[in-house]
């Protein structure tokens, strides 16, 4: 079946319920952009399809989570190419809604603010990003609710029981700070939605796939690869049961001078703070999130890989 595109919540609530009755469906699943997409997104959009009888994908740069009118305006706008993407994915359905759909009366009054959680790491360079990223997906997750089975007193529960639709959305593990923060919100404030981390989607030279990596230069994205390179590097420790020595990985990245580092860390994969102890002289053990930030050229580039010993 052909992807539809819709602009506005109605035809959205309108178009996934039918499409529901239409397949018997007993699941929907939302796959979260901001467009520009590439096989990160390919490949959350696919997980979706695989796992959910109906997939609406949304598609909308949130004013909200910018901290800079420029690097708005930057943003790539590539709807074609993104409606082909998601086409070819199976996608049902694509909700690309204007900004005045999304905030008919302007800048919201009332937001979710993500808290100490979201002024660390990306918070601490992008002040807002993560209020303004969680109050989009906020209102994604409540537009993307399966609507079809719903009782009378429009009571939902999500995970298909009582002949409800079980609702997803997806995210990508790359964003990992965000990932923390959605599952949190959505723990702390009883969202019925599952959320489902994808795995992060590279290059066969190890780059972590970003709708950013168009604004590098040829030196540049090689420089950039370092990235990856200190990371995988921390992950064969943590595997071989070592000492990470974060300190060496960090000399590898400071060494190549088109990488400016912004931080280089070793984390609790929920709470995001620092695992000192581990990341010293002695043997890893147990679980580890390795987070790395750099500005290479006019880009910042944001990547991580999970450890585990
Ligand atoms: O990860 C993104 O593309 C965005 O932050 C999201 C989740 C679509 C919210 O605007």
């Amino acid at each position: 079946m052909a992807t539809q595109l819709v602009t506005t919540a109605a035809e959205l609530r309108e178009a996934s319920a039918r499409l529901l009755a239409q397949k018997a469906g007993r699941s929907q699943g939302l796959v979260p952009t901001m467009g520009a997409l590439h096989e990160g997104h390919a490949r959350l959009a696919r997980t979706a399809v695989e796992q959910n009888d109906v997939v609406v994908a949304s598609i909308f740069v949130n004013p909200l989570q910018f901290g800079d009118a420029v690097d708005l305006d930057r943003y790539p706008r590539t709807l074609d190419a993104d409606l082909a993407l998601l086409e070819e994915q199976g996608v049902d359905l694509v909700f690309a809604p204007s900004v005045e759909e999304v905030y008919p009366g302007g800048e919201p009054l009332v937001r979710v603010t993500a808290g100490s959680l979201g002024e660390k790491w990306e918070g601490a360079s992008r002040p807002g990003h993560f209020d303004g990223a969680l109050t989009v997906v906020a209102k994604l997750l409540h537009y993307g609710i399966p609507r079809s089975g719903l009782p009378a007193t429009g009571a939902f529960v999500s995970g298909g029981g009582g002949g409800l639709p079980a609702y997803r959305a997806y995210f990508g593990q790359k964003d990992a700070q965000q990932l923390a923060l959605v599952r949190r919100m959505v723990a702390d404030l009883n969202f019925p939605v599952e959320i489902v981390a994808v795995p992060t989607v590279r290059s066969e030279d190890g780059l972590a796939l970003s709708s950013r990596n168009r604004f590098l230069s040829a030196e540049e994205r090689e420089a950039a690869l370092v990235l990856s390179q200190a990371l995988r590097l921390l992950a064969e420790r943590a595997t071989a049961h070592q000492p990470l020595d974060l300190e060496s990985a960090r000399a590898m990245v400071e060494s190549q001078s088109l990488v400016g580092l912004d931080y280089f860390d070793v984390v609790d994969p929920l709470t995001l703070e620092p695992l000192a102890e581990n990341c010293r002289k002695v043997p890893f053990r147990g679980e580890g999130l390795a987070l790395i930030a750099a500005k290479v050229g006019p880009v910042r580039l944001i990547d991580n890989v999970p450890l585990s010993s």
